[in-house]
């Protein structure tokens, strides 16, 4: 397994078994629902011979089943609620209807335990999304419940595999099991949020892929942390970067084969397996505490093929519409709070509070406008086809995932020094002390959150919402 801690690592080397294919489901043209249950399960994070964890999971497993469907396709899942409070599910990146967007409390009552729900939504965008609950998701989403949600292109481009990799950390103590006290913590929350302890790929303690020398795989990378943030590294590779957030970009190759995803984030790679027969190539993450994630085994004497396939040529363009930035309208987000930041205090609820109180009464240390968490009246209001120019100003000492519910949007201006692109996500990570700019048209109606994908981010303030015209 990849244990994570302060200062040490284990990198499971000797564990060295392929990982194994997710669950697949397929939805599309379905005349009946898929049911999912969330209930309890059982999954082996840890290696082989160790304990198992008991989790929280879709029909029980980590993560839950691939959910498969083509582009315009419906989806009509029908949520069972087998655990012992209400959640929903929220499709993360899907530009859906707004009453099928799960947010308990904003979209839809929370599906109470024993009860069900229907999801039933159209896909306007192929590539990689994923779902997970959207009520208590600081303890749901760390207890197991996420799984992948693949939007399959018309005319997918020519790969020899189509992997999907779910990572994900935990915190697990020495007997396996979930560290249920910090579930919420203040320390977590004010700071950079829970971060796990043992890192899971597809459920599984490693990442290890079987492959043979110039396979081309396509690879859909997802982040689905509570809050770390993922500096990966495909060590002796240069993949291709094809999507980002499950939309299209302009290929372009990442000779370094270093990527960063916030939590939420996804990307999708194609990756040549260049090398000889016998060859290795270790993923890792290679910030402040380095550890290994997994390798590529290549097979000890079989080539796929002798050369490497030529670049891929780009997906389809993202069918969204440009915002028209001279129309738009502006909206300010001044993001504060956290540990170290000084803030003094923040309205909850209706009432000013001094932060002292506001951390001991009520557990929360952020504020987007002075406002801490989501409140009944929405950040903005905004006409059906207008366009939104939002500047989010975070003058806190930490880095934020700012996601938005129900549109993709560009950056259109930044200050940390990096390039602007043409890229649209539904997560952007933004650096402490950093000022984004994100634009896109309101042209989904209904009552869509914006927040910090950070979950005890989330939890401690860090969420709103905005309102489209119908
Ligand atoms: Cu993936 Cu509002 O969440
Ligand atoms: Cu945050």
């Amino acid at each position: 397994m990849t244990r994570v801690s302060r200062r040490t690592f284990i990198n499971g080397a000797g564990a060295l078994a392929g990982l194994a294919l997710l669950p697949r489901t397929v939805v599309a043209g379905a005349a009946k629902p898929i049911e999912l249950t969330a209930k309890p399960g059982m999954a082996q994070l840890l290696d082989a011979g160790e304990p198992k964890t008991a989790v929280w999971g879709y029909d029980g497993s980590v993560p839950g089943p691939l959910l498969r469907v083509r582009q315009n396709d419906e989806v009509w899942v029908r949520l069972k609620n087998e655990l012992d409070q209400p959640t929903t599910i929220h499709w993360h990146g899907i530009r859906i209807d707004n009453r099928m967007d799960g947010v308990a409390g904003l979209t839809q009552e929370p599906v109470a335990p024993g009860a069900t729900f229907d999801y039933r939504f159209r896909v306007p965008d192929a590539g990689s999304f994923w779902y997970h609950p959207h009520n208590r998701s600081w303890e749901q989403v760390a207890r197991g419940l996420y799984g992948a949600l693949i939007v399959d292109e018309r005319d997918p481009p020519r790969v020899d595999r189509d992997l999907v990799l779910i990572i994900d950390d935990w915190r697990l103590q020495n007997d396996g099991a979930i560290h249920t006290e910090s579930f919420g913590s203040l320390g977590d929350i004010s700071h950079g949020g829970r971060l796990g302890n043992v890192i899971s790929v597809n459920g599984q303690p490693y990442g290890n892929v079987d492959v043979k020398a110039n396979e081309r795989l396509r690879l859909r990378l997802m982040n689905t942390c509570n809050a770390r943030i993922l500096d990966l590294k495909l060590e002796g590779l240069s993949p291709y970067l094809i999507a980002v957030d499950g939309q299209a970009v302009a290929v372009s190759q990442i000779d370094d084969g270093k990527l960063t995803l916030a939590p939420g984030q996804r990307a999708d790679l194609v990756v040549d397996m260049t090398g000889k027969p016998g060859d290795r190539f270790a993923v890792n993450e290679v910030s402040r505490d380095p550890f290994t994630i997994g390798h590529f085994v290549l097979h000890p004497t079989e080539a796929f093929r002798d050369e490497p396939l030529a670049a891929p040529t780009a997906l389809l363009r993202p069918a969204i519409k440009e915002p028209d930035l001279a129309s738009a309208q502006d909206v300010d987000l001044i993001m504060t709070g956290g540990a170290m930041s000084g803030i003094e205090g923040a309205m909850y609820e209706g009432v000013y509070w001094p932060i002292r109180e506001l951390v001991r009464k009520h557990g929360k240390v952020w504020a987007f406008n002075g406002v801490v968490g989501r409140s009944d009246e929405p950040l903005f209001r905004v006409a059906k086809d207008r366009s939104v120019k939002l500047k989010m100003v975070n003058k806190t000492p930490w880095p934020h995932a700012m996601h938005v519910h129900g549109h993709h949007f560009k950056v259109i201006e930044r200050n940390d020094g990096r390039p602007l692109d043409a890229t649209w996500r539904d997560t952007v990570l933004m650096d402490p002390d950093s000022t984004f700019t994100i634009a896109f048209l309101a042209d989904n109606p209904g009552k869509w959150m914006l927040h910090c994908h950070m979950l005890e981010h989330q939890a401690g303030g860090m969420a709103t919402w905005f309102e489209v015209g119908a």
